[in-house]
C-alpha cells in the first residue's frame, strides 16, 4: 500500500492516474483503471458530441462501481468545441472529478465548483501550476518535458520541475512525463510529488483501445524514438517518430506553414490510419520518451500491482537499505 494525500483527496486507493488521451481514453480503459485502485480519466473530446460524452460516462459507469473522471482539454482554435455544453454533460452526469489541461481552467471552475466537482489541473510550467492554485483547484498534475502530447515551450524535464514545482504547491500534485514503473513512482515520491499521472505507459496495455500493431512499437521503441513537431510554430507536440513526423519536423524546419501539414497531422487520419488500422507510419500519434521503459504489454490490473508492489519493495529494501550504519 502506498498512500498519499492525493489519494485522500480524491478517494482513490493508489497514487496512479491515467490522464486524458485523445481516442484512447474510452470507457474499456478508464473502467480497468479503476477497478484497478487507480485514477482514470474518459477524454471529453473524444466524443463527438455532449450527448455522445454523456453515453460514454454512463457506459464507463456500467463497468465499474469505483471513481472516475473526465479530462478537459481546452484548446484555444477558430473554432472551438463547445467547451461549456462539454462541462455540462460532465457535471449532468455526476461525475465528480475533472482533468483540466491545455488553458486556464478559470471560465470553468465556479460551474464544477458549485456541483462538487474536484479540479486535478494539468500543466508543464511551475508558474502555471501556482496560478491554477490560487485560482482553487484542488489538484495539480506537472508534466515535465519528457511526456507525450504538449510538454510546453520551456523545456524543463521532470527532474528539475517536479521538485521546482513541489516547492510552491500546497495542494496535492502529482508527477506526469516518463513515468511507467515503480522506480518512477518512488522517485516522483521522493521529489515531492503525491503520485504519478501516465498516458504512454497506458496504452501499451490489454484494455487500451488501439490497434496491437500500435502497442508492439512501443515495446520496440526507444526513448529516442519520438519527435518533436509544430517547434517553429511554438505549439510542440511530443509524438512517436515515424514516416510522418519526419515528413512534418523538415517541412515546417524549411520555412513550412501549418497550411503545409495540416493533412499530415490531420488527428482523424491518426485515429484511422494508425490507432485503428495499425498502420504505425500513417499517421501522427502521441507518444512520449518513457516508451524506453515499456517493455510489455499487461492487463491494466497487472501494471497497477506491479507498480504499487516493486514501489514498496523498492521503499523498504534497497532505499531503507541505504540509510544507517
Ligand atoms: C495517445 C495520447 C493522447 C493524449 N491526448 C491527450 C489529451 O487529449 N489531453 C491531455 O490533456 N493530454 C493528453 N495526453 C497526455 C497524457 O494525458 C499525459 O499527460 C502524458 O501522456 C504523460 O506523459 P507520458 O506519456 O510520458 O506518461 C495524451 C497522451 C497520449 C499518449
Amino acid at each position: 500500500m502506498v498512500h498519499t494525500k492525493f489519494c485522500a483527496e480524491f478517494g482513490i486507493e493508489h497514487p496512479i492516474v491515467q490522464g486524458g488521451m485523445q481516442w484512447v481514453g474510452r470507457a474499456e480503459l478508464v473502467s480497468a483503471v479503476a477497478n484497478a485502485g487507480a485514477l482514470g480519466f474518459i477524454t471529453a473530446l473524444t466524443q463527438p458530441t455532449p450527448e455522445d460524452l454523456a453515453k460514454e460516462i454512463a457506459r464507463c459507469r456500467d463497468m465499474t462501481d469505483k471513481p472516475f473522471g473526465v479530462n478537459l482539454t481546452i484548446l484555444p482554435s477558430i473554432n472551438p468545441p463547445p467547451y461549456a455544453e462539454y462541462r455540462d454533460a460532465i457535471i449532468d452526469s455526476g461525475v465528480k472529478i475533472v482533468e483540466t489541461a491545455g488553458f486556464n481552467p478559470a471560465e470553468h471552475l465556479p460551474a464544477f465548483r458549485a456541483a462538487g466537482v474536484r479540479v486535478l489541473h494539468k500543466c508543464t510550467s511551475v508558474r502555471h501550476a501556482v496560478k491554477a492554485q490560487e485560482l482553487g483547484v484542488d489538484g495539480i498534475s506537472i508534466d515535465g518535458f519528457e511526456c507525450a502530447g504538449h510538454p510546453g515551450e520551456d523545456d524543463i524535464p521532470g527532474l528539475v520541475l517536479i521538485p521546482a514545482a513541489a516547492e510552491k504547491i500546497t495542494i496535492p500534485m502529482i508527477a506526469s512525463g516518463g513515468f511507467a514503473d515503480a522506480r518512477g513512482l518512488v522517485a516522483a515520491l521522493a521529489l515531492g510529488a503525491d503520485g504519478i499521472n501516465m498516458g504512454t505507459r497506458f496504452v501499451a496495455t490489454q484494455e487500451a483501445q488501439v490497434h496491437d500493431n500500435v502497442k508492439q512499437r512501443m515495446v520496440e521503441a526507444t526513448e529516442r524514438d519520438t519527435d518533436l513537431i509544430f517547434r517553429p510554430l511554438r505549439n510542440t507536440a511530443r509524438v512517436a517518430r515515424n514516416a510522418i513526423s519526419r515528413q512534418v519536423v523538415q517541412i515546417l524546419e524549411e520555412g513550412g506553414q501549418f497550411e503545409d501539414v495540416r493533412d499530415l497531422v490531420a488527428g482523424n487520419r491518426g485515429r484511422i490510419e494508425v490507432l485503428e488500422n495499425g498502420d504505425i507510419d500513417g499517421g501522427i500519434w502521441s507518444a512520449g520518451l518513457v516508451q524506453g521503459l515499456i517493455h510489455d504489454i499487461p492487463t491494466v490490473a497487472e501494471l497497477v500491482e506491479r507498480i504499487i508492489a516493486e514501489a514498496e519493495e523498492l521503499i523498504k529494501g534497497r532505499l531503507a537499505g541505504t540509510v544507517g550504519a
